[in-house]
């Protein structure tokens, strides 16, 4: 699979773990290297990708129903933000990318993992299915931040903010299942994979990703 110029960094974890105030810090430092930046999240980042985030956060369906639709907000993304960026030498930052499907949908809802795998592959483009403009397969993230963090502490977090969605109301035993699953994909692709402890302080669990992005060759060191 030829490689893009561009790089691809995803962001994980369970609601509550949080990442997103940790993709802005990577984003100033990536910026101040001089590399252009494109901050975007899923389910969403193009519109119609975004409507789809709608319906999945907010109505009630079956988890087949779920995969489906959020596979189908993922090849927008890629197909008409993601890929572009990458093809112009763009630093790619997505808050959540294909392992929350594994996650919630699999491992939480209970839609079979062979199922998201084939979906996947298809999605991404190296089953057969049209990918970028020259027929190549898209690239999966090059480095996944995990923001790993006990469900407990979680809901602890969670209890204090805003209103909840659809999966943020959900109980502590689902966020345990989420968690597993995003375990088994850090198994399932160890390279890929950055495991962040985010039961720390703000500020250690900041450290820890900047130093991570350093060790990858991402920042300087
Ligand atoms: P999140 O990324 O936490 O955004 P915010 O910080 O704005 O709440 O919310 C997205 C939710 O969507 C989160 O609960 C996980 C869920 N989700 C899935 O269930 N499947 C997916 O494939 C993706 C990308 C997200």
């Amino acid at each position: 699979m030829p490689d893009t110029p561009g790089l691809f960094i995803s962001f994980e974890g369970i609601d509550g773990a949080g990442k997103s105030t940790h993709i802005e810090a990577i984003q100033r430092a990536l910026e101040a290297t001089g590399r252009e930046v494109l901050c975007t999240r899923e389910p969403g980042g193009t519109p119609l990708a975004e409507h789809i985030r709608e319906m999945v956060l907010h109505t009630t369906m079956d988890p087949l129903s779920e995969v489906l639709l959020v596979f189908a907000a993922r090849r927008d993304h890629l197909l008409h933000c993601i890929a572009p960026a990458l093809r112009r030498g763009a630093v790619v930052l997505c808050d959540r990318f294909s392992d929350a499907s594994f996650a919630y949908q699999s491992a939480g809802r209970g839609c079979p993992w062979e199922v998201l795998q084939t979906l996947e592959a298809w999605v991404m483009g190296a089953a057969g299915a049209p990918a970028d403009a020259d027929g190549h397969p898209h690239p999966m993230p090059h480095t996944t931040l995990w923001f790993d963090l006990p469900p407990s502490v979680a809901a602890q977090r969670l209890a204090l903010a805003r209103v909840p969605d659809r999966f943020e109301s959900q109980p502590q035993a689902f966020f345990e299942q989420v968690a597993q699953g995003y375990a088994r994909r850090c198994v399932e692709d160890p390279r890929r994979f950055v495991r962040i402890n985010a039961d720390q302080p703000a500020e250690v669990v900041r450290r820890d990703v900047l130093q991570a992005m350093a060790l990858r060759g991402y920042l300087p060191a």
